[in-house]
């Protein structure tokens, strides 16, 4: 039985208010707030903008629903493997498609890893501004600017201090990892719940309450136009490989969440208009991530194409030299801190629920023992930003052999893992698995359940096959 807030091995969410939290929450995260406005900052703005609103809409929206479906439909399993391999079982196929469901297990324990790191690179900001906040507060001036009285150069150099300090990044990531844990020992309902609905609320507020300050006292129109007029010029097919592996990583796809969260959801719930309103929401924060963001920027005269360091040490600058910035710069990054824990939150539970069926482990210890591994991946990833900062484990892979640890982790899960996931399951619910049951499943019908079906049976697994072909060998595209 679903309800009753009890904390069972398998307890559901209490309603679909509930679920619609926990997964907007899964899919809105450092995804949405940090590497969205990175790449369309990277990317020309508008032309990247709009073929990443097409990806959601034609190949996103159409697999979320794949997934939770599938996660429904696996015969009360809640991890992945077990969710299609029973879907497949129960349409005369192999259990053997429940490997892609392993695929997605996998990737989400690697994305733990390293998310935890640049989350607790959010934590350094979030204890940098409240100090910041405490100081100008105890001299009487809640509202005045950031970080008054420090050079340019130091506000951008607290990065630098921060990287070249491995005991604080390991400390940082450890906090955040612990609180993860925390969350997801308590369970589905107790936990995972529960921190959903009172965070994700809290982030609306500070999202729409920062994007209204931004469009007074930053350069609002600029950013419209920079985020909404398409310049095709800098669209290079890398651009459009870039967009969609980024729609799956903002959506949680091919990462075992949704999958898990769906095996969670009362049979009595429509997955159909569920799944639109996750990808939707998802959507909409990135482009109000955006508009927030970048009218910032501008204001400030900084370069939208900044990169990685685009929130880190652009946004701290520009908060300097506007009225109430040390206030807003707190209340900016516990935003991005709320969106990334309600995000590592579904990290965790979709390979500890896994770990729970595959090792017989009740949810402690197998939420303990998913934790400790992936923290201990994530103090490699750390150390890549100092003492082992040479170190390049895909040296031998032309396409990685500048990178890190911590973005060949993110490299390989992005580029390879994700879609190689998606591209098995679209296969799955598109060619191989009962159409009857899975019709029943999606809550779709008439005309809108063959125009899924078809994105998912043809589109999905053409396009995610390309972006597989050339994310792994850009020199396909010339
Ligand atoms: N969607 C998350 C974000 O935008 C990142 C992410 C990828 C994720 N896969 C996931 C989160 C699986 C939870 C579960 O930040």
């Amino acid at each position: 039985m679903v309800g009753s807030g009890a904390v069972a091995a398998n307890d559901g969410w209490s309603s679909r208010t509930a679920f619609l939290m926990a997964a907007i929450g899964a899919a809105v995260g450092l995804g949405n707030i940090w590497r969205f406005p990175t790449l369309a900052g990277e990317n020309g703005g508008g032309a990247f903008v709009l073929v990443y609103v097409v990806c959601v809409a034609l190949i996103g929206m159409p697999m979320v629903l794949t997934e939770v479906l599938l996660g429904r439909a696996g015969g009360g399993h809640a991890d992945a493997v077990g969710s299609v391999a029973d879907v497949a079982e129960r349409s005369g196929r192999s259990r053997k498609w429940g490997a892609f469901g392993l695929i997605e297990v996998i990737a989400a324990f690697f994305i733990l890893s390293f998310y935890s790191v640049v989350a607790g690179w959010v934590l350094n900001y979030v204890f940098l501004s409240g100090g910041d906040v405490l100081s100008v507060v105890l001299a009487g001036n809640p509202l005045s600017p950031a970080f008054v009285g420090q050079s340019q150069a130091e506000v951008t150099g607290m990065m630098g201090t921060l990287f070249s300090s491995p005991g604080r990044m390991i400390a940082l990531h450890s906090l955040f990892m612990a609180v993860t844990l925390g969350i997801v020992m308590l369970g589905v309902g107790g936990g995972i719940e529960k921190a959903a609905t009172w965070l994700m609320p809290a982030f609306f507020v500070l999202l729409v309450l920062i994007t209204i300050y931004g469009a007074f006292a930053g350069s609002f129109a600029e950013a419209v136009v920079f985020l909404f007029t398409p310049n095709f010029s800098a669209l290079t097919p890398l651009a459009v490989n870039e967009a969609l592996g980024q729609a799956f990583f903002s959506l949680s796809l091919g990462s075992a969440a949704l999958i898990t969260y769906g095996s969670y959801v009362p049979a009595r719930v429509s997955l159909g208009s569920t799944a639109a309103m996750i990808a939707a929401a998802d959507t909409g924060v990135a482009l109000l991530a955006g508009l927030m963001i970048f009218p910032i920027v501008f204001a400030a005269g900084l370069d939208p194409a900044a990169g990685p360091a685009l929130i880190f040490q652009s946004l701290p600058v520009a908060f300097q030299g506007m009225p109430g910035g040390a206030l807003v710069g707190l209340a900016f990054f516990l935003l991005i801190f709320f969106a990334a824990l309600t995000s590592s939150i579904s990290l965790l539970e979709g390979p500890t629920a896994f770990a729970m069926s595959a090792f017989k482990l009740r949810r402690g210890p197998a939420a303990i023992l998913v934790a400790v591994l992936a923290f201990a991946i994530g103090i490699a990833c750390a150390l890549g930003y100092n003492v082992w900062s040479d170190v390049r484990p895909l040296a031998f892979w032309s396409v990685f052999e500048n990178t890190n640890i911590l973005d060949s982790i993110d490299g390989v899960t992005g580029k390879l893992m994700l879609p190689l996931a998606g591209l098995g399951l679209a296969v799955f619910t598109g060619w191989r698995a009962d159409r009857r049951l899975v019709e029943a499943e999606s809550g779709l019908s008439g005309a809108t359940f063959v125009l899924w079906r078809g994105l998912v049976a043809w589109l999905a697994p053409v396009a995610v096959g390309l972006i597989l072909l050339f994310g792994l060998f850009p020199g396909l595209l010339g």
